[in-house]
């Protein structure tokens, strides 16, 4: 049985791609190299002793996304992770987020539908719900009005494979993740963010390596235990395993609607500061922080009911905050020895 992982040589993807291959599975990997590098094959390599199948290829270009399903015409199940992340970005380039996220899910599903079954699990975010109402957030919650681009291509991608699923023979799992972080336990493969980065668990161990000076945590008057924001902060290969248990389900046609939902997340939510102080532990030493003001765009709460993914799917987390941070702390050390950037 041969997988289509989009974007596989990117953080999460690569972390599935090794749960799929541990599980038997042969991958085929699509990637741009965008945000990613070829190099990632070898700490896939490493920890499983297979080399996926690779292909660079742009899923913008609709005639290669053709030209690739004409060649591997086995593939009729599909991880779409190929996708653009940074909020900022995709408010200063609304287009290119857009086209980069919509148009090449549109390839995809025109090649899939053709297919006379076909399996579909897509990157959504725990962005879709907003300022929740309720905590912990379960699938139920209202989708908010998206806060970016960024967010809105999440939102829309929803839909469009929800439409899609409808009329055709596609069968699909919407993966609601929410704060993933921390890398494989072998530190062969890790986040690899280019430039300075945004979100806070990179930049925390890039601070901690030296890199940078200090971390700006945005408020500290936030109504929650210490100030600081709250968030879902959930190991990346318990998040890789959720899916390839996803894809099981609907390989074994065990799902129960052609489109079903899940969020991905730890059920706990930790603050800003926790996280600082989990890394100190995992560190062994202290931490240098400043508080600034609020950053425009983040949300007060969020953190997940795992309910539905811990009895329907089947799934739970395995590893704690701690471990999360050792993980992404040991990657980051062997990193910057290596001069891998
Ligand atoms: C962000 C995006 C979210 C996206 C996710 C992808 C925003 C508002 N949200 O989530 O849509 O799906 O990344 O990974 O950008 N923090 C600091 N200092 C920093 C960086 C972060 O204090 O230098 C705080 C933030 O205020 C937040 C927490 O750390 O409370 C986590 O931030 P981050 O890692 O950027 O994730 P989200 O904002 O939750």
């Amino acid at each position: 049985m041969k997988i289509l992982v989009t974007g596989g040589l990117g953080f999460i993807g690569s972390h599935t791609v090794v749960e799929l291959q541990n599980k038997g599975f042969d991958v085929v990997i699509i990637d741009n190299l965008s945000n990613s590098s070829e190099s990632v094959l070898k700490g896939i390599v490493a920890i499983t002793g297979k080399e996926p199948q690779f292909e660079k290829l742009d899923l913008r270009e609709k005639a290669s996304v053709q030209t690739f399903f004409k060649k591997h015409n086995d593939v009729s199940s599909v991880i779409h992770f190929a996708a653009s992340k940074a909020v900022g970005e995709s408010v200063k380039n609304p287009l290119l987020y857009y086209e980069n996220n919509i148009a090449s899910l549109i390839y995809l599903l025109q090649e899939l539908q053709e297919k006379t079954e076909a399996h579909f699990i897509f990157s959504s975010s725990c962005t879709v719900y907003g300022q929740a109402d309720e905590m912990p957030i379960d699938e139920s919650a209202p989708i908010k009005p998206a806060m970016s681009p960024y967010g809105n291509t999440k939102q829309i991608g929803e839909e469009i494979i929800s439409d899609v699923a409808k009329m055709s023979s596609i069968n699909a799992i919407l993966l609601r993740y929410f704060n993933p972080i921390g890398s494989h336990p072998s530190a062969e493969i890790g986040e690899l963010p280019i430039g300075v980065p945004q979100n806070l668990v990179p930049f925390i161990t890039q601070t901690g390596i030296g890199l940078r000076k200090e971390l700006m945590v945005y408020g500290n008057d936030y109504p929650t235990v210490d100030g600081t924001c709250i968030r879902d902060y959930i190991h990346v290969v318990d998040l890789a395993k959720a899916h390839v248990v996803a894809l099981e389900r609907l390989l074994e046609n065990k799902n129960e609607d052609k489109v079903e939902i899940f969020n991905l997340g730890t059920g706990i939510g930790s603050s800003v500061l926790e996280v600082i102080s989990s890394f100190e532990k995992v560190s062994g030493k202290p931490f240098p922080y400043k508080i600034v003001d609020r950053r425009e765009g983040d949300v007060t709460m969020a953190y997940a009911s795992t309910d539905k993914a811990n009895t329907i799917l089947g799934w739970k987390t395995a590893s704690s905050l701690d471990q999360a941070m050792e993980s992404a702390w040991n990657w980051e050390q062997k990193i910057r020895k290596n001069n891998f950037q």
